[in-house]
């Protein structure tokens, strides 16, 4: 049996719309911050006489993969098996420390912790590097090829690099408020915005913010990363409330967590990066030497309200 582990990551430029939807060529390049704490853990066990098969891992977050979501990482597996010329059935294990579906990236997880638990299971075949394994891993799921490197993650869309940042290690908080599987997927959600008057454009708007933000990364210009990553997430939101058909992640919690860390903005001249996936939680992202600011936001307006998941006590 073969055990890997992943992490999530949380994209501040987002991917949303592809050039082409076979191979997940995404419409422009996005940049992600990877959630160490955040992971999937995937086994590979061999059967016979069965096809192969998915089942959940004993976990704290229990998850209910929906058909959809079974057939596509299955098909993902079928994929890399051919990759490696292996025919063998095998069973997948998988299980998050997390919940999953509500915009936490479960599906960059999972999709990395099964590609990496097939390159492991069949390396003497062919063994390739990360960067192999993360495109590999892109085929599945576009996202999940950013869960192969630490910390800030660019994906031009063919390769994944690594970007450097003064900043060092940031204290991530997610603030669940809500848990539901989602109706639509981020794969549906992808199709869904082509449809959006706002999408013409689209590519040139992330592209120009990648650019901005980059700048403003190595000038050590928070408040500037601040202001990018909020319009970066409002603009993927608009795009799904102007789709045809119009959907949405947002619940009442999604703006009240908003307003409350614009707020501190406001009071403090300081704070945290903010930033949603397509799901209605809150993401945000903390410098270190910001331990007090984060420590005065949790106990004062998330503490007792919300349920939320921090690195915060994690050692770096
Ligand atoms: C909103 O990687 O889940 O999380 O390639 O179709 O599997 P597929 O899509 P997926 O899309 C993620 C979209 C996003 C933004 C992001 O992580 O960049």
């Amino acid at each position: 049996m073969w055990q890997a582990e992943r992490p999530s990551n949380i994209a501040l430029i987002k991917y949303m719309g592809k050039k082409n939807i076979q191979n997940n060529t995404p419409s422009n390049a996005s940049l992600s911050w990877t959630l160490q704490h955040l992971k999937t853990t995937v086994t590979l066990e061999p059967v016979v006489n069965h096809e192969d098969c998915w089942e959940a891992l004993p976990s704290d977050f229990p998850f209910v993969m929906s058909k959809k979501g079974r057939n596509k990482y299955l098909a993902h597996f079928k994929r890399l098996k051919d990759y490696f010329g292996v025919s063998d059935n095998y069973k997948i294990r998988s299980g998050n420390n997390f919940p999953a579906d509500c915009g936490i990236a479960s599906s960059a997880s999972s999709f990395a912790a099964l590609t990496e638990v097939a390159c492991q299971a069949f390396k003497d075949i062919k063994n390739i590097d990360v960067y192999q394994r993360a495109q590999l891993s892109a085929l599945g799921s576009g996202s999940s090829c950013r869960s192969f490197l630490p910390d800030w993650v660019l994906w031009d869309g063919e390769k994944i690099s690594q970007v450097e940042s003064p900043f060092g290690d940031l204290i991530h908080m997610v603030v669940i408020v809500g848990d539901q599987a989602k109706a639509v997927t981020s794969s549906e959600a992808h199709k869904f915005v082509s449809t959006s008057a706002l999408f013409e454009g689209r590519t040139e708007r992330a592209e120009q913010r990648l650019k901005v933000f980059s700048e403003n990364m190595q000038s050590k210009n928070w408040p500037a990363l601040y202001e990018i990553a909020w319009s970066e997430f409002w603009d993927m939101h608009a795009l799904f409330e102007t789709s045809n058909p119009a959907f949405g992640y947002f619940l009442s919690g999604s703006i009240e967590v908003q307003s409350l860390a614009r707020n501190f903005w406001q009071q403090k001249g300081d704070g945290p990066l903010v930033t949603m996936d397509a799901g209605p939680n809150v993401h945000l992202l903390w410098r270190r030497d910001q331990c007090d600011l984060f420590e005065e936001f949790e106990t004062h307006f998330i503490k007792n309200k919300w349920q939320s998941i921090s690195n915060f006590g994690q050692k770096t």
